[in-house]
């Protein structure tokens, strides 16, 4: 065996780990074939070289375009300027409502639209679908991935996987911008509960099992989407104060999300990489590079990273799409933007608003001879590669399906997500065996601002970016069940159940439950360096405790809190991440149908000060380790 210099730092991740080709070092392309799971994107090459052939420079220009659909000028833009792609952002919906009626319709428009333009390229329509299709009001809403990563059950991932690709489908849209196959490092990070979890091996598996949900044995099968593995590499591995500065919130600048990895080479590859790796070889079709910076250098921009290690060593046939106006974010102006991130491997540019400036800007770049086309035609080539493999020829019929419209947000998608909670639940603290309760205690009292509240249970990328409270829009009602309602369906009918935010009540109740947790928030917004409860989550506990009787805690946040003291007054402590709309397995959980059986994705830590934890760290001592969970 020849070593080289680059494999030299390489051998002892080798012997730590299974071995991924190219996830170690640096390879070259004939010592790693294309991996088997993408070789499926391959099998229209000579079709692509002929449409290749035939397009002018504005069509290979507009199939790398994707702007967000809200920002179109006209619908009649989408044949104008060849489009080859639209999303719908975070808060992108349908002008007249969020129903599914609508959202349907607005996606089959531009579909139509499309097949005006003169190749009748069909489009992908990107949303993103990282817990159910949970942009639109109706879908089933599964939990967040941090529970996912709970279950440790890849089967389940895969089957969560499979219904969202059907709803999805159900509304038209072909493509998800997930799974997130994020390894959070960071508890204080507002993202970490797209994560499946801090620990590596855990990501692999999961994100892995969740590509083959989305995409299924084959992309062409109807009922499927495009997956996206994002954000690529190291968006959980920042440094606290090098995030973004956010300008309406000076004091809330500058913390973890879209920050800086300082890591070497070897420790990027064996903690970050290695999930890409197996999402490739599940046969990924994109994948989202980070707005993140590695060593300083932004993802978007590095020819190392989308090129050298994603395209060369690790194999990826399908295509790259940028996160949202994330090639902004490169030093310089837009034209040296648009030059360095497409010149570094960047396919497909997710703009989102200033469309013809881009693509104008593009073609300036490319009759300069400052982009070269060999480059652009890469670039559609590998765009082509994956709507060639979902049947998406020109011509190709990619409007939804009316017969799926009925099992959107049916009753048997919503069982699985029951199941999804009830596996997620990690159970911290059982003394004296509370749990499970009793289903004929005389009276339950169940308190706390989370116990019949939507918008925490399901959190953000719920229908609005930042979830459902959003100042100024009305608290959408979404079909589900909360907690609250979940204890009343468990109950004999000889129990009552009374209930209160602040815990005022519990007196005399024969057993009392508190849902407390935080309020929804995403990217960004949810970097947070207090990860204590707040003043009326503790004052509910206290009161609660009052009374005397015995006292479950449930707690819905979207990583581990710093509750050490709460833990002190609870006789059973449940963490029940962020749930979705299916909060009767919560009491599932409660009351004895369900053993609990979640383990911990993340280190629980002891105090603010502990933060970050993380398993495998020199001097390991969180309250609850990674993997923990109890069970009765
Ligand atoms: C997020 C991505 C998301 C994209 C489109 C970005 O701000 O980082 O995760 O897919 O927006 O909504
Ligand atoms: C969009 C999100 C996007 C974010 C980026 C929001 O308005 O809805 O999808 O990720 O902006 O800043």
């Amino acid at each position: 065996m020849r070593i080289s210099r680059s494999a030299a730092f390489v051998i002892p991740l080798l012997l730590a780990s299974p071995v991924i080709p190219g996830v170690a070092g640096p390879a070259s392309p004939e010592r790693h074939p294309v991996p088997a799971g993408q070789r499926a994107l391959l099998a229209h090459e000579k079709e692509i070289d002929a449409l290749i052939a035939r397009m002018t420079l504005d069509e290979k220009i507009g199939q790398m375009t994707q702007p967000d659909q809200q920002y179109l000028a006209s619908p009649r833009d989408i044949a104008a300027y060849h489009l080859g792609s639209l999303l719908s952002g975070g808060d992108s919906d349908p002008k007249r409502s969020n129903s599914f009626a609508d959202w349907r319709e607005m996606i089959d428009g531009y579909h139509a639209e499309a097949q005006k333009s003169r190749l009748q390229i069909p489009l992908l329509y990107g949303v993103d679908a990282v817990h159910g299709h949970n942009n639109v009001v109706g879908a089933v809403v599964f939990p967040q991935q941090i529970g996912l990563g709970a279950t440790r059950d890849a089967g389940l991932v895969e089957e969560v996987a499979r219904i969202t690709a059907k709803e999805v489908r159900a509304t038209g849209a072909n493509w998800t911008f997930a799974p997130c196959v994020t390894v959070p490092r960071d508890e204080r990070w507002g993202r970490s509960y797209e994560g499946f979890g801090e620990d590596t091996t855990l990501v692999r598996e999961l994100g892995a099992a969740a590509v083959r949900g989305f995409q299924g044995p084959a992309l062409s099968d109807p009922l499927r989407v495009a997956a996206c593995a994002k954000h690529y590499v190291g968006d959980g591995g920042t440094v606290w104060g090098t995030g973004r500065r956010d300008d309406k919130h000076p004091t809330k600048g500058g913390r973890l999300d879209q920050g800086d990895v300082q890591l070497e080479e070897a420790a990027l590859r064996r903690i970050h990489l290695a999930p890409y790796a197996d999402a490739i070889a599940a046969g990924v079709a994109t994948i989202m590079p980070s707005y993140s910076s590695w060593n300083g250098v932004k993802c978007s921009g590095s020819r190392q990273l989308l090129t050298e290690i994603l395209k060369n060593d690790l194999g990826f046939q399908g295509f790259l799409i940028s996160d949202y106006a994330a090639i902004d974010q490169l030093p310089g102006d837009y034209r040296s933007d648009v030059k360095q991130s497409i010149g570094a491997g960047m396919d497909m540019v997710m703009v989102p608003e200033k469309y013809q400036e881009f693509i104008a800007t593009l073609k300036g770049l490319i009759e300069a001879g400052e982009v070269d086309k060999a480059r652009i035609d890469d670039a559609v080539r590998r765009i082509l590669r994956v709507k060639f493999a979902m049947g998406l020829a020109p011509g190709a019929r990619a409007a939804s399906d009316a017969a799926l419209a009925a099992s959107f947000g049916s009753a048997e998608h919503r069982a699985v997500a029951r199941r999804a909670v009830r596996q997620s639940l990690v159970l911290l603290k059982n003394e004296k065996r509370t749990l499970p309760l009793a289903k004929d205690l005389k009276r339950i009292h169940v308190a706390g601002r989370g116990a019949d509240d939507m918008p925490m249970q399901a959190g953000g990328w719920t229908v609005y970016w930042q979830g459902l409270r959003v100042a100024g829009k009305p608290e959408a009602r979404i079909p589900g069940t909360s907690i609250l309602a979940g204890i009343q369906a468990a109950v004999s009918k000889s129990t009552t159940v009374t209930h209160s935010k602040d815990g005022a009540g519990a007196e005399g109740a024969d057993a009392v439950v508190v849902v407390v947790g935080e309020e929804p928030y995403a990217e960004f917004e949810g970097d947070r360096s207090d990860l204590s409860l707040g003043q009326a989550d503790k004052d509910a506990i206290a009161a609660a405790r009052k009374a005397g009787k015995p006292l479950v805690v449930v707690l819905l946040s979207g990583r581990p809190m710093v509750v050490t003291d709460e833990l002190g007054l609870a006789d059973a402590f449940v963490a029940a991440w962020l749930p979705g709309t299916e909060g009767a397995g919560v009491a599932d959980v409660l009351f004895g149908d369900h053993k609990p059986s979640g383990k911990l994705p993340m280190s629980w830590p002891r105090s603010n000060a502990q933060i970050p934890v993380n398993v495998g760290d020199a001097t390991y001592d969180p309250l609850y380790k990674y993997g923990y969970g109890l069970t009765y």
